[in-house]
């Protein structure tokens, strides 16, 4: 359609807003209300344009001007909402005229009548939407000579969020964003007119993507409370990258200031994030800068660690290893660690001579899907969605497309300036569509609540319902199953035959499973066999962001028995990166009998303070490099301007030991491990832009890394996935008291069984590990099991735990004393 904005003639395609329009002719309007990626509702007034367009007479026919001979443009009679008016053929928009100045002008003032001008305390400053318009659209002069509104300024919405109530303009970008993004209503206006505020009946804001609303606030009335009154905008360096947090690799913008990093954001990545991330990815960066974090080398003289130079350190290094076979060493990096760490780890173990490399957690299955990926894109504009596991804790993101795919709005174009501001099609109180989503996991998650069908198994069944499943859908007319094939399935055959063929049916059905099924090869295998039955493609959540990344590079064992438990119990010397093994007693009883112990990490941890060589490493914040997220994606990972002291990352580590060894090694930089990345990927590491590559070779992508052994297939409490990570917890004020700590979920009659109740501290040995927690006592988890969040390096799924141990800290104490 053509439309002529201001002196500017352009096609747009029919649905198109004009403020697009506007935009993408290169002209501006001011806006507040119209959000991207949010349904368009013309509630705040700012965005009006003088709007005109011909007609055509009751014959067909345009009506021409007299004078002229041209179709005649008929004007609306009063401004237009350009973000609620889309553009006609012939369409005329005027954004410059006196008239147009004049009312936008009257709208910056009859929004500000309320707005408080504490600008000089307010967070937002120098980054918020009303002060640009105000400063570009007003006229610099103030008529209000009366008191303004007030309302309570620091109303702590959550642990994580303030509101303040006087600065807020209604413009329901925060309402919307609950309605129609995570789907969780938590938000709404309550009284009327002048007297209006955004408030919750909820204690909290129970939503697990509660921090974007911050982003998305024009003004400051949304602000992170982690990062209130800790510098102006003007002052913080922004860094783009990918969030290490889980394995979608989010966009973030990372900002610092004076070498600490203040706050994270969210930043635009369409097919990955769009513009959101959840809680535990914005607010749990504060463990960088927890006091005990390492700054310097140690090596252990006269039975103390004491600081010495990397160089010392990396001389010490050389000279115990001397001694030693390469079949005596291990090397063990943590499953975050980039794509150029993976190759500096390599590197090492190839000058070192050992073939025992792996990283962890490294589930039992491969993370790279055997067939037919899926993108995240693919997700979103699905049609049949099954999910095994608990993906909103796994990887949080998928959560998110997949409520993309229920709305049923495929993702936007994008136009000349970006993603549309005001994307007509997305509408207010959105309809999911359940029956696109079928939800499977061993206890009820939060993604159930939009799921057509929820199917709850017992814990470590995974393989038999997939079997089951596919079986079914194997089967040529009435599916014959026996006694236990139908015990496992948990519904009818029927209701399972009808799941099928929805499946079968579907234009796109994507299979999306995590740590549950990869916690078992045959669990697995029978997921990539029940989603080729069904024709759909596969979406594997890995444990880590760059599970996928070391997996493809081979960063891992040729066989089991050099893998990370083996070498944990047999190896003479071990190099660990980022790896806390010893909280096992049992490991750390092997790791006492090592005759060398390197560990590189943040924090003098358990195993840390056992070894004879500790390296201060980088956080996921402060290194370069590339990851590949759970859809295929190498992904550019950005240092912010922290201040880290000498801590390297395995790169450094591995660069000071090659020149202690006398030997220049590939990964000894960034640059020279690209090298390696540029030969074996056919790709460049250094030129992927902001939004990345999709990798997908021809043939099969799957490394020659070894499976893991010793799976567990039964267990009395379920390690599960949790998106605030334990580090999270431990080292950060605000998600810990937001969340209580790690949470030990238990049915009531568990509860009474062993005589804990809600909210009660407790430890228990799970695994050989010693865990603290704060008991949840919940009706939803089935009895019998307990539920108990993930440690950094350790996979998801059952384990068996000596429940006779569960006991209250007091009573812990008290048997201690
Ligand atoms: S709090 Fe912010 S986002 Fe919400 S309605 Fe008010 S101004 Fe808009
Ligand atoms: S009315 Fe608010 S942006 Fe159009």
């Amino acid at each position: 359609m053509k439309v002529h904005i201001n002196d500017v003639s352009m096609d747009f395609p029919q649905g198109t807003s004009v403020i697009d329009a506007i935009f993408a002719a290169g002209y501006d309007v001011p806006y507040f209300c119209s959000q991207e990626y949010m349904s368009p509702i013309g509630a705040c007034r700012m965005c009006l344009a003088r709007i005109g367009a011909p007609r055509k007479d009751r014959d067909g026919n345009w009506i021409l001007d007299e004078e002229t001979g041209e179709p005649k443009i008929f004007y609306f009679p009063n401004m237009m909402a350009t973000c609620t008016t889309q553009v006609m053929e012939g369409m005329v928009v005027d954004t410059l005229s006196e008239d147009v100045k004049r009312v936008q002008n009257g709208m910056v003032e009859f929004t500000l009548i309320n707005h408080p001008l504490d600008c000089p305390v307010c967070d937002k400053g120098g980054a918020c939407e009303l002060q640009d318009r105000a400063y570009e659209y007003g006229s610099g002069l103030s008529r209000f000579d009366f008191d303004k509104r007030h309302q309570e300024k620091h109303h702590p919405l959550s642990e994580l969020i303030t509101l303040d109530r006087e600065r807020c303009i209604h413009c329901k970008r925060c309402v919307r964003y609950f309605e129609e993004v995570p789907g969780d209503s938590v938000l709404d206006f309550i009284e009327r007119g002048g007297h209006t505020y955004i408030g919750t009946l909820d204690p909290g804001l129970p939503s697990n993507f509660t921090g974007n609303i911050t982003d998305i606030c024009p003004v400051g009335a949304l602000l992170d409370t982690t990062s209130r009154f800790r510098g102006r905008n003007w002052e913080y360096e922004h860094t783009r990258s990918t969030a290490m947090d889980d394995a979608s690799g989010s966009a973030i913008i990372v900002d610092g200031r004076t070498g600490r990093i203040e706050r994270i954001k969210a930043a635009l990545h369409p097919e990955v994030n769009k513009t959101w991330i959840d809680d535990g990815t914005r607010f749990g960066h504060e463990y960088v800068d927890a006091e005990d974090r390492l700054h310097a080398p140690m090596i252990r003289k006269d039975g103390e660690l004491q600081a010495v130079t990397w160089e010392e350190a990396a001389a010490t290094i050389r000279d115990r290893l001397s001694g030693l076979s390469g079949k005596d060493i291990g090397i063990a990096i943590r499953a975050d660690a980039t794509l150029e760490e993976g190759v500096a780890a390599k590197a090492l173990a190839e000058a070192l001579g050992t073939g025992q490399l792996d990283h962890a957690p490294r589930p039992a299955a491969s993370v790279v899907p055997p067939q037919n990926p899926a993108s995240l894109t693919d997700l979103a504009t699905a049609d049949a969605i099954v999910v095994f596991g608990d993906v909103t804790e796994e990887a949080p993101i998928v959560d998110l497309r997949i409520k993309d795919a229920l709305k049923g709005v495929t993702p936007p174009e994008l136009m000349q300036h970006g993603v549309p501001i005001a994307d007509l099609r997305l509408k207010e109180h959105p309809v999911f569509h359940r029956a696109r989503l079928t939800v499977a996991a061993p206890y009820r998650v939060d993604l159930m609540k939009h799921a057509g069908r929820a199917l709850q198994y017992p814990a470590g069944g995974e393989a038999a319902l997939l079997a089951a499943l596919q079986a079914v859908a194997e089967a040529e007319g009435e599916p014959e199953l026996d006694e236990s094939q139908r015990a496992a399935l948990g519904m009818s055959v029927q209701e399972a035959t009808a799941l099928v063929k929805g499946l079968r049916e579907a234009d796109k059905a994507v299979l999306v499973y995590g740590g549950f099924v990869l916690a078992t090869r045959e669990a697995a295998s029978a997921a990539a066999a029940f989603g080729k039955a069904i024709d759909a493609k596969l979406m594997i959540v890995g444990p880590m962001a760059d599970s996928y990344g070391l997996e493809l590079l081979g960063v891992g064992p040729s066989h089991e028995r050099y893998a990370y438990p083996a070498m944990l119990q047999d190896s003479r010397a071990l190099i660990l990166s980022n790896l806390d093994p010893a909280q096992d007693p049992d490991v750390r009883a092997q790791l006492e009998q090592k005759d060398f112990l390197v560990v590189h990490d943040l924090f003098l941890t358990e195993t840390a303070q056992l070894a004879d060589v500790v390296l201060p490493a980088r956080s996921v914040y402060e290194k370069d490099g590339t990851v590949v997220n759970l859809e295929g994606r190498f992904l550019g990972v950005h240092a912010a301007p922290v201040d880290a002291g000498e801590a390297e990352d395995f790169i450094g580590v591995v660069g000071a030991l090659g020149e202690a060894l006398g030997q220049r090694l590939e990964g000894r930089s960034v640059r020279s491990a690209r090298r390696v990345l540029r030969k074996r990927f056919e790709l460049d590491p250094a030129e992927l832009g902001a939004t990345g590559q999709l990798y997908r070779p021809k043939g099969r992508t799957t490394s020659k890394v070894a499976v893991r052994s010793n799976e567990v297939v039964e267990g009395n409490v379920l390690v599960v996935p949790s998106m605030l990570r334990i580090e999270y917890l431990e080292r950060n004020p605000h998600l810990s008291r937001l969340s209580g700590g790690a949470r030990l979920r238990m049915h009531p009659q568990d509860a009474n069984l062993h005589g804990v109740a809600d909210g009660e501290r407790v430890r228990l040995r799970v695994g050989g590990l010693l865990r603290r927690a704060t008991v949840r006592v919940d009706g939803a988890v089935p009895p019998g099991l307990l539920l108990l969040p993930t440690l950094p390096e350790q996979p998801v799924g059952l384990v068996s735990a000596d429940l006779a141990t569960l006991v209250r800290e007091e009573s812990a104490l008290e048997v201690a004393g």
